[in-house]
């Protein structure tokens, strides 16, 4: 028996096996596995209209795969009822592109909204929460603001506290750093990484900015035609021989990317 036989093995906390996926005659997904675990942050990489933020819509259970599985921590996702879908759903905090903020609400109330409606907190415990939530992205003074009243990368910091009002074990991001200018992004991506060794979650980020990917990352995987076609460190997709990758890493116009997109 070798050693790594009898240690504990931790489970990890989302993983996609073998998932298909297709919208009508649309193949977007095909045998698609990922694996994270505890405290990781996976970036995936890959082209616009790829299935990235689909394959994040699988993981919530939003949408069904059309083959393979879907589990949260050891659970079958597919298979979850409405009841279990809505508790699993609270473990995981989503930060969208733009912060999707509800701009007829203070800062305040937008961060205490889920609180509200899914715990029985009191208002001053409430309050507490979101003032610890606000520090922790730079924001302490932002309490009584209005969205409208923010720049763009202060409502991305206040997107980063929203998705981690209820201590998610998972934060899944969408394209964090879109649509910010250099330094904001870099910031932005900084708070990524601070946050989940804070809060001890699990990450999975979703982007097509390369920088941002190799600086945030722990693993690093990317998403071609469907299909993962190289995961690994970031180092290592850096360090990559395949042509796919190679290409996409260095943003050039000459190998196979462009020749087989239609
Ligand atoms: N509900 C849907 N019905 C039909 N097609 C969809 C649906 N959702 C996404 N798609 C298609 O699936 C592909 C992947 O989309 P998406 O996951 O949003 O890509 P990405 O996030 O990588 O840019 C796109 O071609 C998109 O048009
Ligand atoms: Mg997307």
């Amino acid at each position: 028996m070798k050693p790594e036989d009898s240690a504990p093995v931790e489970r990890p906390l989302v993983e996609l096996r073998d998932i298909s996926l297709a919208f009508g005659e649309k193949e977007i997904l095909k045998n698609v596995s990922l694996v994270a675990g505890r405290r990781e942050r996976i970036v995936l990489l890959g082209q616009s209209g790829g299935g990235k933020s689909t394959i994040l819509r699988l993981i919530l259970g939003i949408l069904p795969p059309t083959g393979g599985t879907v589990k949260f921590n050891g659970a079958d996702v597919t298979r979850m009822r409405r009841r279990r879908l809505n508790k699993m759903r609270q473990k995981i905090g989503m930060v969208y592109q733009y912060s999707a903020l509800i701009s007829s609400l203070s800062v305040r109330d937008n961060l205490a909204l889920p609180l509200e409606e899914l715990t029985d907190k009191t208002r001053a415990e409430i309050d507490e929460l979101v003032q610890m939530k606000l520090e922790m992205v730079g924001m302490a003074d932002a309490r009584d603001k209005m969205p409208s009243e923010l720049s763009g990368g202060m409502r991305k910091r206040i997107g980063l506290a929203r998705g981690i009002m209820m201590d998610p074990e998972l934060i899944l991001y969408d394209e964090p750093s879109a649509g910010l200018d250099p330094v904001i992004s870099a910031v932005i991506d900084e708070l990524i990484i601070e946050l989940s060794e804070k809060i001890g979650a699990t990450s999975i980020i979703v982007t097509h900015e390369l920088e941002s990917a190799f600086k945030i990352a722990t693993r690093v995987a990317m998403l071609y035609k469907g299909e993962i076609i190289a995961e690994g460190t970031p180092e290592e997709i850096r360090s990559s021989e395949d042509p796919v990758v190679a290409q996409f890493i260095s943003g050039s116009t000459q190998g196979p990317i462009l020749e087989t997109s239609k």
